[in-house]
């Protein structure tokens, strides 16, 4: 399968591994590019740049593939040294990054020194103009179904995809309810060069995560995915439970005069106790509504076979019979 991706990235499928906090390591990214994928590394999942240059190490022990670092830019009340995780990637040898939460411009020139390609993950047309004229590589087009971040429009990728055919030059994919061949198919009719997958990639054998997030998932429907943190401008969408039905709740008591605090205990930190200890219920955790389309928790690489083996029939069987 060959298409705009493939070539920039030099990979064999058109088919990415989003960033993750806490499940993108080395485990899930090698396993990503091995089965012929891009797997993305998660920068700020990591303590220091010391560590992330230790885990680009050995996820370069894991595979010879092209793997990439996701670097988030998200509002934070004390800044994750980015200068060190830069410099940890660009003296990693890593020759693509995945930025995302604000747009890359103040490292755009130091990427381009370096020789990297950047792909720019966001949610709205008009923030994919100004990335690619930033000069970004590419677009990750993140539709209101998806896992974490979705933005304040609510605009779906039915409706996103297009408008990038129209209007962007350079390559983009399509982020957010992507699951299966049929979803890889979908995004390319609607003129995108791939697709980029989060949910589904964390119930998989590699993810290394605990099994009973695994398990959420593969129990969850697609009614199951809450939006929360609105009334702060930074929407997440999550898989409801316990802590995210407290949060909803404490929304609607203090309405616009919540702050990051009355809800930190829910949200901040919460990670590690939710995916390397299993406590599923202690904290908020990003989930998109393609969970409802999860059954299964196969190795990454069956999973990236059975799209690319669905995808080929729907594009050679199932299309051609219609026409
Ligand atoms: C548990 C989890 C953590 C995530 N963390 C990040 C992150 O740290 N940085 C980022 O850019 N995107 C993050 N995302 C978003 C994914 O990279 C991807 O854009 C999204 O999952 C796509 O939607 P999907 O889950 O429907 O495939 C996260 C998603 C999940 C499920």
């Amino acid at each position: 399968m060959q298409t705009r991706i493939t070539e920039l990235f030099g990979i064999k499928y058109p088919i990415v591994q989003g960033g993750m906090h806490h499940v993108g390591f080395a485990e899930l990214a090698s396993a990503v590019s091995n089965a012929g994928g891009l797997g993305i590394i998660t920068a700020l999942t990591q303590p220091t740049p010391e560590a992330l240059r230790a885990e680009i190490e050995r996820c370069r022990g894991m595979t010879d593939k092209p793997f990439a670092v996701n670097l988030a830019f998200l509002p934070s009340t004390r800044p994750p040294d980015y200068p060190g995780y830069v410099k940890a990637i660009i003296e990693g040898g890593v020759k693509i990054v995945e930025t995302a939460g604000n747009n890359p411009k103040e490292w755009m020139a130091t990427f381009k020194e370096a020789g990297i390609v950047v792909i720019h993950k966001c949610t709205s047309i008009r923030h994919a103009l100004t990335a690619e004229r930033l000069g970004c590589d590419a677009i990750s087009m993140d539709g209101f179904e998806c896992a974490g971040h979705p933005g304040e429009d609510d605009v779906t990728n039915l409706i996103l995809l297009p408008l990038c055919a129209q209007k962007l030059k350079v390559p983009f994919i399509a982020s957010g309810g992507m699951v299966d061949g049929a979803s890889l198919v979908a995004a390319l009719s609607l003129g995108a060069d791939g697709m980029n997958m989060g949910t589904r990639f964390m119930a998989t054998k590699e993810a290394p995560i605990h099994q009973n997030v695994k398990d959420a998932i593969v129990a969850a429907t697609e009614r199951d995915t809450r939006l929360i943190l609105r009334p702060l401008r930074n929407t997440e969408r999550v898989l409801v439970n316990e802590a995210v039905e407290r949060v909803i709740e404490t929304e609607k008591r203090l309405g616009s005069e919540i702050t990051f605090s009355d809800v930190a205990k829910e949200v901040a930190g919460v990670y590690p106790k939710i995916m390397k200890n299993g406590e599923v219920e202690s904290g908020v955790w990003s989930c998109g509504q393609v969970v409802g389309l999860i059954d299964d928790i196969p190795t990454v690489k069956e999973l990236i076979d059975r799209i690319v083996v669905q995808a080929r029939s729907i594009i050679k069987e199932r299309l051609p019979r219609m026409l």
